[in-house]
Parts: structure tokens; sequence; C-alpha cells
């Protein structure tokens, strides 16, 4: 399919208060090579065999499951960045979310040092890795354990427990911090009443975390989903950074209320 450079890095920017059309679909839905464009190799693909393994049993099963999660595992095996984030080594999809954004949003220098909220299974922080390079620092924190990764600090807990908070605070350089990143999001129920709330307060605390370690000058790029609070979080945000909007890449899903609020030039108050 032929498309052209704008087309490749759709991010949708989207002014406060205008919501997604949900139903949109991009017209170019696979960015091409975006690694190459990064100019970041990706690690030998170690878990390739694994990967197919994998694939092969969840392909069996999916016979025994129900309607809908057959169809979900279908349309994951099937999705461009999931197989791409496979042959590339990459832990996860989410890892082109992140590549978008920084790339056109010129995000990440090297020597930066970033803190990755909700980093499991990983793609971000290996991203980060490898962008900020050795003189750059990852602190890295999720619910969920994280298999280790170079050059990658991490702090195992729930991020709404206070002493999660004040670990991370522990291990971050006061005032130094270049990015916040939160990817966070609650395991879903699948009722949105329940979903959104829990989404948008993981979201309001990364926020929060964000206000206590970033420099002068700082960012925040942080998972929300759209729904009661969204007007109130993005108020917040606008009050303590310069430049605030709303990014969609390509890799998020179109159906999904997911968007990503991105902070730049943090304002020491
Ligand atoms: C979409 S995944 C993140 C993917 C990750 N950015 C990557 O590149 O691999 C969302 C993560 O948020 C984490 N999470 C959800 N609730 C959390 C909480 N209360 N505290 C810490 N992490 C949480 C989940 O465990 C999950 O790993």
């Amino acid at each position: 399919m032929a498309c052209n450079s704008r087309e490749l890095y759709n991010v949708s920017v989207l002014a406060q208060g205008i919501g997604l059309a949900p139903g949109k679909r991009r017209d170019c839905r696979e960015p091409i090579l975006p690694m190459e464009r990064s100019g970041l190799s990706p690690e030998p693909l170690t878990r390739g065999p694994r990967h197919s393994r994998l694939e092969k049993t969840v392909r069996a099963s999916m016979a025994r499951r129900s309607k809908s999660s057959g169809r979900w595992l279908q349309e994951h095996f099937s999705d461009p960045f999931v197989q791409r984030a496979q042959a590339q080594g990459w832990r996860s999809r989410a890892v082109f979310k992140l590549e978008e954004i920084d790339l056109r949003e010129k995000m990440l220098k090297p020597g930066a040092i970033c803190l990755d909220l909700g980093a499991a299974p990983g793609a971000w922080s290996q991203y980060l890795h490898r962008r900020l390079g050795k003189t750059g620092r990852v602190v890295a924190s999720d619910i969920q354990p994280l298999a280790p990764l170079p050059g990658v600090q991490f702090v195992q807990g729930d991020f709404r427990e206070q002493e999660v908070f004040e670990h991370i605070l522990t291990l971050v350089p006061q005032r130094q911090v270049d990015w916040v990143l939160s990817d966070m999001a609650p395991s879903m129920s699948g009722i949105d009443a329940v979903d959104q709330p829990r989404s948008m307060y993981l979201a309001e605390l990364a926020l929060d975390m964000a206000a206590r370690v970033l420099k002068e000058g700082g960012g925040a790029l942080i998972k929300v989903f759209q729904g009661v609070g969204f007007d109130a979080l993005l108020r917040e945000a606008r009050g303590r950074f310069a430049n605030v909007k709303l990014v969609k890449p390509a890799a998020s899903r179109a159906r999904s209320s997911e968007v990503y609020l991105l902070a730049k030039d943090f304002r020491l108050v």
C-alpha cells in the first residue's frame, strides 16, 4: 500500500475538549519500518521460537474458547504491530506507540532520565534504554513482575499504594527527571463505569508523580481513557506544563477511547 509520510506517522493531535471519533479508521494503519527510522537496532531475537510455540498453543486452544475471545486472539495475532514487535524482539506492540510519539514530538534525548510507570512486559523500557544510551537512566515500575532488562531499575508494586510511590521517589534524583511516562491501564472488567474511573485514577497519580520529580522543562506522557475526570486532568496538566496536547498513535486501536496526554515544558512553581 502506498502511503505518504504524513500518513505513516499519523498522530492525531486533538484540541482540548474535542473527543476522538471512535469509529474513524486510519488510512494507513501500519507505519513502515519505524525501527529503521528511529535508528535503533532491535535486540537479537532470542524470543522468536518461544513466541511461535506460544502462538501455536494459543491457536490450538482457540478452538475450545468462546467465540469472542477467539476473535480477540485472531485479531491479536494478525495485528501487524504484534507481528512486527515479535519479529523485532520487542516485548509488546506498545513500543510502536511510544516510538511514533517520540519521533513525531521529538521527546527523548540521549542521556535523559526517565520514569516508566506501568512498564510490564517492558517494551517501553527496552526502547527507552536504547534511545537514552549509556548516559541515560530508566527507572521502571509495575504491579506485575518485569523480566530483567539491562540498564533498567525496576520496582514492583501497586502504584496506588503510598509506599510504592515513596519507594520510586527514593530511586529517581529529585528535580532531575526529564520524562515521566505512564502506560498504566488497570485490568479491564469490560464494564466502562468501573474501568474508566480506575484508569483515570492511575493517570492522576502519574501526573502527581510527574509534578513531584520533573525538572524545569521536563515532560510527561500519560495514557488516559476518556470519560469522567478527563477535562479536570487536562486542566491540571495545563496548570503545570506550558504545552499540553492529546495524541493517538497509529498503534492505539481506533475503537479504544485511549489517548496519550503529552505535556511538555514543566513549570516549577
Ligand atoms: C498496557 S500495559 C503496559 C505496556 C508497557 N508500556 C510495555 O511497553 O510493555 C499496562 C500496565 O499497567 C500495569 N498496571 C495496571 N495497574 C497498575 C497499578 N495499580 N500499579 C502499577 N502498574 C499497574 C499493568 O500491570 C500493565 O503491565
